[in-house]
């Protein structure tokens, strides 16, 4: 645990990325394959781009096999489906993700429903959202399991703690909620009809903020020492023709309120391709029945 008030993201996934590195190394020279992630990217959204190609990239750096499939926007639903189940079956694959948004043609929830829930990195498939609620195996979405990560390194164990999840979107807020249920939170789910929702964030030790609305959540919404994960990145204009990042949580504001806080850029975001690589070992190891690492 840190004395530090910021949550150092950055730092953090820089060194998990280590340990998962070593971890792919001992699966080479012990049980003698190499874990491979294929990422599939559709049409040409700049910001998918560069996720695609960090996501390349940080596979490559960790020892992984990177696959990466680039399709035209123009792809048909057919077409991106015959690409899945040849990955699906392709025993070189661990992990398959389906970089999102997809072109408008294209149903998102088709794709996700026809992923091998085993090969599932994201961890959207409704089988692994399932598992994950019930208490099964399952392969938890990257960025949550990021947030819960950097929970409880900072606190510990989290049994009893009053928490808010602001958001209740599939790939965020509701897994984050069943995370923090998992891990014996008191936990509140608050969303757009949510009344007073500055009232339940005081009442909260742990917030999470997963909106996408610039600075939404207010210092004085902070109750004196709790921990604060901000997930949001919305880029807001910075005057003089500059645009910057910022969060879903007035930072400055939060910042005297908070026991500890999550910058954004450096937070959460760092942790989410972190959490991929590890999601892809895991299911690496599911495959091949090896023993998963801790
Ligand atoms: N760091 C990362 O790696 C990472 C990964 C994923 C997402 N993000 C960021 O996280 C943010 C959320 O992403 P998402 O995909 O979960 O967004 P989303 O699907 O748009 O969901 C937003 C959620 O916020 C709720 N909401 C909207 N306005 C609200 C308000 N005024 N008061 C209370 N709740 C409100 C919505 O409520 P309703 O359900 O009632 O509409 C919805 O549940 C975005 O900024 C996104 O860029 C970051």
């Amino acid at each position: 645990m840190s004395d530090n008030k910021i949550i150092d993201g950055k730092a953090f996934a820089t060194k998990f990325r280590g340990r998962i590195a070593q971890q792919v190394a001992t699966l080479k020279s012990k049980h003698g394959f190499t874990p491979g992630l294929a990422v599939v990217l559709v049409g040409e959204d700049p910001a998918s781009r560069v996720y695609v190609k960090n996501k390349g990239q940080q596979t490559h750096e960790s020892g992984m096999n990177s696959f990466e499939h680039r399709l035209p926007a123009s792809t048909s639903q057919v077409e991106l489906l015959a690409l899945v189940n040849k990955l699906n079956k392709d025993p070189a694959v661990n992990g398959i993700l389906v970089q999102l948004p997809l072109p408008k043609q294209i149903d998102p929830q088709a794709i996700l429903d026809a992923i091998d829930p085993a090969k599932d990195v994201d961890g959207f498939h409704v089988v692994n959202a399932g598992r994950l609620a019930t208490g099964g195996k399952s392969l938890v979405p990257c960025t949550p399991r990021g947030c819960l990560m950097l929970l409880k390194d900072r606190l510990g164990d989290l049994a009893g703690k009053r928490a808010i999840v602001v958001g209740r979107s599939n790939i965020v807020g509701k897994p984050m909620a069943q995370l923090l249920l998992n891990e014996s939170c008191t936990v509140t789910i608050a969303h757009s009809k949510t009344r007073d929702l500055a009232g339940e964030c005081r009442r909260a030790e742990i917030v999470v903020a997963a909106v996408g609305r610039p600075e939404m959540v207010r210092g004085d919404w902070i109750q004196p020492g709790a921990v604060v994960i901000d997930v949001g990145i919305n880029r807001v204009d910075a005057g003089g023709g500059k645009t910057k990042l910022v969060g879903d949580v007035a930072y400055a504001e939060a910042f005297p309120h908070a026991g500890a806080i999550t910058p954004v850029p450096g937070g959460v975001g760092p942790m989410t391709i972190a959490c991929l690589l590890a999601n892809t070992v895991t299911a690496a190891c599911r495959q091949r029945g090896v023993a998963e690492p801790a």
